[in-house]
């Protein structure tokens, strides 16, 4: 099963974290490609935190809820990095959570499944996650590892996102949220992690400053005894980072998982970057501060899961929407070996291959795993990626 996939079902006992297929929508892929037809999937907070975020707007007037997004979408969009905590109080942080950590939940939870299907067996007993806020990221481990035990602990320089976070927590479901450590700490340049199995820093690096942003990046190389996991904002600027901080994480001696098939420079040149798209459902809230009638709408991230220990990444990864057409699905991959290059998978040659590209999403992984169409498959094995053509895109 693709990875997407596999964060998509519920295995026995796992029930917290939902991928549901919407079905077949027109959607724009950002910046380049003309209207195409994708299966699109919505990724749903577990029920325990979506009531605990609708709680956090209970009693307050919906136009001041609306107003204290508003003064966050601003404060955002100023100059960063701050020198203070943008999320100063208690109206600041219930805004974030209400409004943004589904959002950050789910990119972090899409990162988390592509890295978990590439690590195999590993699981993390201990968590870091390094400028956590209001916690998104302890949800996302514990819904990715939720037979396991683990102890998360977060750190963040802002008290009041690290309140709400406990308050929060403190009605999970999983132990492992419940228990979870919350401790002031500012990130800079003299930072000092403690060593945790898996380190995760999610929408963070934009808040920092250059010298700080690589002075934290490498304290988490050094901090992590598995893996990091860094997640940004879908945008140039968040793809930056990424690989930046991918750099940094190959030169310390770690391996790419996801999204990359290889350790290799990325590929992908000029106006374009890598990023992927997480739907979530639209809050109420999200539908009067941003009007329209939408009822969902897509985070889009970039991100970089990288380990210290054996394993493979993927042959090959969904880079775009996949496009369907009569009895053919064309697939854009980053690949292991060929950088870009657009894989044609039709009805007539692929059979079992050509039913899974038609169930592909963008940012899965590509071929699927081979107990899903029957033929040879991942994991590790470049295989039939499909007719690779001279279809290399530009
Ligand atoms: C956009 S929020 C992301 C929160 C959380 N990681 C998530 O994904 O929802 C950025 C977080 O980084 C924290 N942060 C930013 N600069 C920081 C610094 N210099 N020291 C400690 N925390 C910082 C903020 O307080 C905030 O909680």
């Amino acid at each position: 099963m693709a990875p997407a996939a596999a964060a998509r079902e519920s295995r026995p006992g796992r029930v917290r974290c939902r991928v549901a297929p919407v079905g077949r929508v027109r959607v724009r892929d950002p910046g380049r490609r003309p209207l195409q037809l994708s299966l699109v999937s919505t990724l749903q907070a577990p029920d325990d935190l979506r009531a605990a975020l609708n709680g956090l707007l209970d009693g307050l007037p919906p136009t001041q809820a609306a107003q204290a997004v508003d003064r966050l979408i601003a404060a955002y969009r100023g100059a960063t990095p701050t020198d203070a905590p943008i999320l100063r109080d208690a109206s600041d942080v219930a805004a974030y959570a209400a409004y943004r950590m589904p959002a950050t939940y789910a990119a972090v939870r899409s990162a988390l499944a592509e890295f978990q299907a590439r690590a195999g067996s590993w699981t993390p007993v201990t968590h870091l996650d390094v400028g956590g806020g209001t916690g998104a990221a302890v949800w996302a481990v514990a819904d990715t590892w939720q037979q396991d035990t683990h102890t998360s602990t977060v750190l963040d320089w802002s008290e009041a996102a690290l309140t709400l976070g406990r308050e929060l927590a403190g009605g999970a479901d999983s132990p492992a949220v419940r228990a979870a450590e919350w401790r002031g700490a500012p990130l800079g340049g003299a930072v000092s992690l403690p060593e945790s199995d898996l380190v995760t820093i999610s929408y963070v690096l934009g808040e920092l400053a250059p010298a700080d942003r690589t002075s934290v990046v490498a304290e988490a190389a050094r901090a992590a005894r598995g893996a990091v996991v860094i997640v940004e904002p879908g945008t140039p600027d968040g793809y930056a980072r990424v690989i930046a901080a991918r750099d940094q994480l190959l030169a310390a001696g770690y391996t790419v998982l996801a999204p990359c098939p290889h350790n290799g420079t990325c590929p992908i040149e000029g106006n374009d970057w890598c990023h992927f798209a997480a739907r979530v459902n639209r809050s109420s809230l999200h539908r009067q501060v941003k009007g329209g009638s939408l009822p969902y709408e897509d985070e889009k991230f970039s991100y970089v899961a990288a380990a210290r220990f054996p394993a493979t990444p993927a042959a090959g990864r969904v880079v775009r929407h996949p496009q369907i057409r009569k009895g053919q699905v064309l697939l854009d991959l980053c690949t292991r070996d060929d950088g870009l290059s657009r894989s044609i998978i039709t009805k007539k040659r692929h059979g079992d291959l050509y039913r899974a590209a038609r169930d592909a999403d963008w940012g899965d992984a590509w071929p699927p795993a081979a107990d899903e169409h029957g033929g040879p498959g991942d994991p590790g094995v470049p295989s039939d990626l499909g007719d690779l053509g001279n279809q290399s895109q530009p």
